[in-house]
């Protein structure tokens, strides 16, 4: 019993001693004395051993032991809960984080004013699918099976159906719509595509374009340069110039590739254009008419142009920016850079 009461007495000391603060010591606390394992019931315990003549004056002793332990539980609990203790604890006056907002990609920026540009000219904007089928993305464009020119655009094909594809351009969607067969057809097709591509600062293996078709009556090659010059002096300046050389594409004849006079030395050379003072930044030509007779459209009545560029490479030379992969790469030090008035 001597025994008993001199560890009541320095577990007593230890409560008296232990300094009140925070909750996450209260709740130890808790534990170690009042809990189901703590040392209060384990007192209590020690009663058993107790000599039947002292039961009553131990018992009385455990029972003060006890109510001290909860008193302190109690006092100390009360001491920092409620919202008085909040108030000591924060500056209510402080001004609050600063939110930061988002910034919308360049890619979404670029390609949304490209949009607008086109819509002044009554072009609508159509989409399609990104997983398409063999005759969307080629036959229908004038590139039958086996057709040499497929090599111009690796292309991701799916396990699970061999007519199936990752779309390589956006022109699927330009099928689509002539198929629709509602004419004049004047649209801008903005879109992600993919290309089996080794990925590097000027290659990736997917990437966005915006191409466009205007499909009317008597629509010429003149239609196509003056659109396409509007285009680029809306977005680039009115000093821009532009030229177009001839190209080949399976999908247009004549075919030509544009290029504007390089915005960084003003076509005196440098290294972006590569000394030339040109950058080609699209491809268009007048829609081949095998491709109007595969979408049921009338080739001897109907004529009209296509068109189609990289959204990548229009930012890159509108925002000097010298690597391709940091469109993806989701880096916030590049991604603040742009805002919506660039
Ligand atoms: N579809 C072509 C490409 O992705 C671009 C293009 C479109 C060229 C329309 C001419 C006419 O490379």
């Amino acid at each position: 019993m001597e025994n008993l009461l001199s560890q009541i007495a320095a577990y007593k000391q230890e409560i008296e001693n232990t300094q009140a603060n925070g909750s996450a010591n209260l709740e130890e606390y808790r534990i170690r004395f009042l809990g189901t394992k703590g040392i209060v019931k384990a007192m209590f315990g020690e009663m058993k051993n107790v000599p039947a003549e002292q039961k009553k004056e131990f018992g009385a002793i455990l029972n003060e032991f006890k109510q001290f332990a909860e008193a302190k539980y109690e006092s100390w609990k009360a001491s920092f809960s409620g919202p008085d203790e909040l108030t000591n604890e924060i500056d209510l006056t402080l001004p609050g984080d600063p939110m930061n907002l988002g910034s919308r990609h360049p890619i979404s920026l670029v390609r949304n004013e490209i949009i607008s540009i086109f819509r002044r000219l009554g072009f609508s904007v159509a989409e399609g699918p990104e997983v398409e089928d063999d005759w969307h993305n080629f036959t229908a464009l004038n590139l039958p099976e086996n057709h040499p020119a497929r090599d111009m655009q690796d292309t991701f094909y799916l396990n699970q159906n061999p007519d199936w594809l990752l779309r390589t351009h956006t022109s699927n969607v330009q099928v689509r719509e002539m198929e629709k067969g509602k004419l004049p057809i004047r649209i801008v097709c903005p879109g992600r595509v993919y290309r089996n591509e080794t990925i590097s600062a000027r290659a990736h293996c997917f990437f966005h374009q915006v191409e466009g078709l205007y499909i009317d009556e008597h629509v010429s090659f003149a239609d196509l340069k003056q659109t396409l010059y509007f285009f680029v002096q809306e977005l680039f300046g009115r000093d821009v110039k532009i030229r177009f050389r001839p190209s080949y594409f399976p999908f247009t004849e004549p075919s030509a590739e544009m290029d504007i006079s390089c915005l960084l030395c003003n076509g005196k050379g440098c290294n972006v254009c590569k000394n030339t003072g040109w950058v080609e930044i699209l491809g268009c030509g007048m829609v081949h008419p095998q491709v109007l007779e595969n979408c049921s459209i009338d080739s001897n009545k109907f004529t009209g142009f296509a068109f189609g560029m990289g959204i990548e490479r229009i930012t890159m030379l509108k925002h000097q920016i010298n690597d391709l992969r940091l469109f993806s790469e989701n880096d916030v030090r590049f991604l603040q850079q742009f805002t919506a008035s660039l």
